[in-house]
């Protein structure tokens, strides 16, 4: 057990990296030797100078103070007669600048507690623990932070190491891993070497990841190398990182003598571009590669079209969910933020299993997530919280039930909603307890509560001047929320076979105060929410006025992250799946178009993130890997391609097909892998009408120009009418 092991450690590093290091001889021939370990901060184990383990970051980011996850590795075939295993561990999320809100977390001192259990071919166990017998010396690392980057000074001589010191920290919080392997995935090559109008030197990668660079070179002893990342570069081509703020994201290396190669090891950088701001020789693009880091989560969903831009754009909301899919679901991965906000994470779910199985992902963020819940039932606006103050917001701490349902109807794992029925009711009550009105969510205007702070539609373009949270009031905003996840959490109940009358009485309340209270519909976000969430009677006047609205204002939106998501669901799902492609299809800005025609290779955090004239939004909230917008892809997936989950039968144990296609597409042609198989669903304008091929391994229910065909498992091709052309509308099987 590696609670019986002690916490060993050294009381002050500071930024160095320590080595913690152990010396250790078998006796006889060895069966298996399995090593488990965890640390405050990050850690690369070694054995016998060998890397153990492919694990990136380990053991990765949870709310600490409660959560720690250690990991186990089999080492059999690392093991010989005499070995040496050596611990090198940085400060991580735990200890780096991003947690200094949260001192309890931050200056715990720098410490590691592992364990090895030898088992020989004899029968015998030899268990090895960490204790006072171990030693500790500093490392060559000798600067390392989240935010910051890493300085590694190869040129420095090993120290001789000192016997280290016995710490009393809590071993209850110990957790076996929990979440998915985070790993080195894709590695880029230099596209270019870029010479700027300034004259620096900027290697551009093509695409933006999260991850690091890896370079060799032939020095000598004291030579320096340099790099600092960015995302773009500014209207004159020159090296751009203010929208960093004060995350410095920079690697330092000091040479040693001779051929060397070196990739950083206790951090990660959000970027495409690096400029080389020291460097002893020539700059040559074979030197350098820069690999991507993150999560490894199985790739489930795949989608293509005839038009090339769109397919960019859904490559780019792929690579936002790899690069912010590194342990916990974060906002962005490069500016002084990198934090696990629930709003974001809520709104991109959904898109987020349709590409990947997010199962474990998920589950293992929303237990951080019920240990940061508080006793009141909020759910804080980052998980891990590492604010000073832990806030929530609707829309952001609605995450536990969104999420917690949306794995649920993906991978039909009760046990999802076991683990999490209580803290979505736990939310539920938390906004009746806190509403200035019954059955609505309502908080006074001024009054941003110790544990309330709303968001309201963040980053709307209808936001009044100097704002960033959108014209939707949060009345409005909070109030259908509440409604929606008292939903959700109604839905999970009875998936479970509770009794949820109380909720469903209080749901029925819920929607009869906010049909009084908010009526009529002025911003766009309003509209959309009243019809997702069922919140207006008069569906079809409320999605003509959001139709129209939309065409006024010349097909474009104007909604931020709460709106976005919904917005063509809205559409499609009451007679204006047209209005929805217009948008899908808008090059102007705002639209998802405008941001692939001006060069992203991720997701915005702003509709106009780059300008028209090449300008920047503003240097303090701009981030060019935000994942929000590409929420997109599950209306992808789920309307256009139209596959979908019957909520009924969760985990695709039976499915709904139910494309919507658009003549100004040639075709499109989607698939998901689920745990009963691969679904695919291909349409194609043909000139006899829309050709339909659809192959299903379980019983789905395909509804093709509104008539519905029951069919078990094939493959079939259907054509419908649609409007491309009157005439057949028949179906056969294949
Ligand atoms: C983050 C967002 C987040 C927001 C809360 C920002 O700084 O980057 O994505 O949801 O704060 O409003």
């Amino acid at each position: 057990m590696i609670k019986d092991a002690y916490w060993i450690g050294m009381a002050d590093g500071g930024d160095i990296c320590p080595e913690f290091i152990k010396h250790f001889k078998v006796k006889t021939t060895i069966r298996e030797a399995m090593l488990t370990i965890t640390a405050i901060g990050v850690y690369e184990a070694q054995l016998n100078g060998k890397r153990i383990g492919d694990f990136i970051l380990a053991p990765g980011c949870t709310a600490y103070n409660k959560r720690l996850q250690y990991q186990t590795y089999d080492i059999t075939d690392m093991i010989t007669d005499s070995n040496i295993l050596s611990v090198t561990v940085g400060k991580g999320w735990h200890r780096s600048r991003m947690s200094e809100n949260r001192p309890e977390i931050n200056t715990k001192p720098c410490a590691i507690i592992a364990e090895i259990v030898i088992e020989y071919v004899n029968g015998e166990t030899e268990i090895i623990l960490t204790d006072k017998s171990w030693t500790v010396r500093n490392s060559r690392v000798i600067f390392n932070d989240i935010w910051d980057g890493e300085t590694y000074d190869a040129s420095l001589e090993p120290e001789v190491s000192k016997t280290v010191s016995v710490i009393d920290l809590d071993k209850n919080i110990l957790i076996p891993q929990e979440g998915e392997t985070v790993r080195e995935q894709e590695i880029l090559y230099p596209k270019e070497l870029i010479i700027t109008p300034k004259g620096e030197k900027v290697f551009d990668f093509g695409q933006e990841i999260t991850g690091y660079v890896e370079f060799t070179i032939d020095a000598q002893k004291g030579d320096i190398v340099e790099w600092s990342c960015a995302e773009v570069l500014d209207k004159e081509g020159n090296f751009y990182n203010d929208n960093y703020r004060s995350a410095k994201s920079k690697l330092s290396y000091i040479c040693r003598d001779g051929a060397q190669s070196y990739k950083p090891r206790f951090t990660f950088y959000g970027f495409r571009y690096i400029r080389i701001d020291k460097y002893p020789s020539e700059v040559k693009l074979e030197d350098f590669r820069a690999i991507a880091v993150y999560s490894d989560m199985e790739r489930t969903g795949f989608v293509r079209t005839s038009n090339e831009k769109l397919n960019k754009l859904f490559q780019n909301a792929l690579w936002s969910q790899r690069d912010n899919f590194l342990d916990i679901p974060t906002d962005c991965p490069q500016r002084d933020e990198r934090m696990g906000w629930t709003g974001d994470a809520q709104v991109f779910a959904k898109t987020a299993c349709y590409n990947y199985n997010a199962k474990k992902f998920f589950e293992k963020w929303l237990g951080d997530l019920r240990a940061e819940q508080r006793e009141n039932g909020s759910v804080p606006d980052t998980v891990p919280n590492f604010w000073k103050i832990m806030r929530s917001s609707s829309a952001w701490g609605d995450v536990i039930n969104v999420i917690a349902w949306q794995l649920y109807v993906m991978y039909g794992d009760k046990k999802t909603l076991e683990a999490n029925l209580d803290a979505m009711r736990r939310w539920v009550d938390f906004m009746t307890n806190d509403s200035l009105d019954k059955y609505l969510w309502t908080c006074p205007d001024d009054s941003d509560k110790k544990w309330r702070k709303h968001y309201g539609d963040w980053l709307a373009l209808d936001a009044p001047e100097g704002s960033y949270r959108g014209s939707t009031p949060d009345n409005f905003i909070a109030s259908a929320f509440y409604a929606y996840s008292t939903e959700l959490l109604i839905k999970a109940g009875n998936a479970l076979g509770k009794d949820m009358t109380e909720y469903e009485e209080l749901y029925k309340n819920i929607v009869s105060a906010f049909k009084k209270s908010f009526n009529k519909f002025t911003t766009q976000t309003e509209h959309i929410l009243a019809l997702v969430f069922n919140l207006t009677d008069n569906k079809a006047e409320t999605a003509k006025s959001l139709a129209d609205m939309i065409k006024a204002n010349g097909n474009k939106l104007q909604t931020g992250f709460v709106g976005t998501p919904y917005l063509l669901y809205a559409l499609s799902e009451n007679g204006y799946a047209d209005v929805a492609y217009d948008l899908l299809f808008q090059e102007e800005y705002p639209s998802w178009l405008y941001e692939v025609n001006h060069g992203a290779t991720t997701i915005w955090e702003h509709w106009d993130g780059i300008k028209e004239d090449g300008s920047f939004w503003s240097d303090d909230m701009n981030s060019y890997n935000h994942y929000a917008y590409g929420s997109v892809m599950d209306w992808v997936y789920s309307v256009a391609g139209g596959i979908k989950p019957d909520e009924n039968y969760a985990g695709f144990e039976q499915a709904v097909i139910a494309p919507v296609p658009d003549k100004r597409l040639e075709w499109i042609d989607v698939s998901v892998k689920t745990r009963r198989g691969i679904i695919k669903s291909k349409w194609t304008c043909e000139s006899k009408g829309i050709r339909y091929d659809i192959e299903t391994p379980v019983k789905t229910r395909i509804i093709i120009d509104r008539k519905q065909y029951d069919v078990e498992k094939g493959c079939y091709v259907f054509y419908g009418k649609n409007d491309v052309d009157k005439g057949v509308n028949d179906y056969a099987r294949e």
